[in-house]
């Protein structure tokens, strides 16, 4: 399996942050945003990583994690053209970096401690399926997609930003994927704020049958706006004093 980090975007909300650098490289307690996904990968066994940013910053990424063999694995760079393309446009970029494996996709601003190494060996052993994480909310419902399952965990429906969410269950930023899902995101419209959106696809497997979804303990969306940098800072800060990262 190989692995895709997202740290494409603007994010014109952390401005002006954003206009010295990436938000994906700004610092989050002791380490750049980007290392926590990349860390995660590494636990995972993943050995190459394509890193996708857009185009302002894109050396910005090359001139701290160069080759990859600080992590001990290595990396390849993207630049999405179309910095709002969406998630699923972004995914596209690594159909010839997959070269016919399955791929890993992480958001590059989640941070979370979740081995994911058993859903990598799970999925490695299947021809077709998706993995999905979520997790449990309280808040802040329409920031983002939301997973209904059924009381035996099976995913019934996942619905982006509803107004009227059917669940608690926010779907995160981490992915797994079969080899066809170029093929799927190819089959996609433009949703109505004209971007490719990753629960449209996860809504491609699961109309098939074949997506599974787990539930994390915890998860930080570090990147939406300057509170929740703020607010992941100190709960980073919190967790690697307490050994929980
Ligand atoms: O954070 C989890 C949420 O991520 C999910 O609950 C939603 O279902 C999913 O659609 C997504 O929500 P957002 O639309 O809020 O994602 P955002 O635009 O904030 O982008 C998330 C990350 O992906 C961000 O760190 C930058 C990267 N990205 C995003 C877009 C739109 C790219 O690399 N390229 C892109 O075109």
């Amino acid at each position: 399996m190989k692995g895709l980090i997202l740290a494409g975007g603007l994010a014109t909300r952390l401005r002006p942050l954003t206009w010295v650098t990436n938000k994906h490289l700004l610092p989050v307690y002791n380490k750049p945003m980007i290392y926590y996904p990349i860390e995660s990968m590494v636990k995972a066994g993943i050995k190459e990583v394509l890193i996708s940013s857009s185009s302002n910053h894109a050396g910005h990424f090359a001139n701290l994690l160069k080759d990859g063999s600080d992590f001990g694995i290595r990396f390849y760079y993207a630049v999405q053209k179309n910095p709002k393309g969406g998630i699923a446009n972004a995914i596209l970029l690594a159909e010839e970096f997959a070269k016919g494996e399955k791929l890993m996709v992480i958001l590059g601003d989640n941070i979370f401690n979740t081995d994911l190494k058993t859903s990598v060996n799970a999925l490695e052993k299947k021809e077709k399926g998706a993995i999905i994480y979520g997790v449990k909310i309280t808040s802040d419902f329409q920031q983002y997609g939301i997973i209904e399952t059924d009381k035996f965990g099976k995913v019934i429906s996942i619905e982006e930003k509803p107004q009227n969410p059917k669940s608690n269950i926010a779907q995160t930023g981490i992915y797994l994927y079969d080899k066809r899902v170029f093929d799927f995101i190819r089959k996609l419209k433009p949703s109505f704020r004209g971007e490719l959106e990753v629960t449209d696809l996860n809504n491609m497997y699961l109309k098939e049958g074949t997506l599974e979804c787990k539930v994390l303990n915890w998860w930080i969306d570090a990147g939406t706006s300057h509170d929740e940098l703020l607010h992941a800072n100190n709960l980073v800060a919190d967790k690697v004093k307490n050994n929980d990262i």
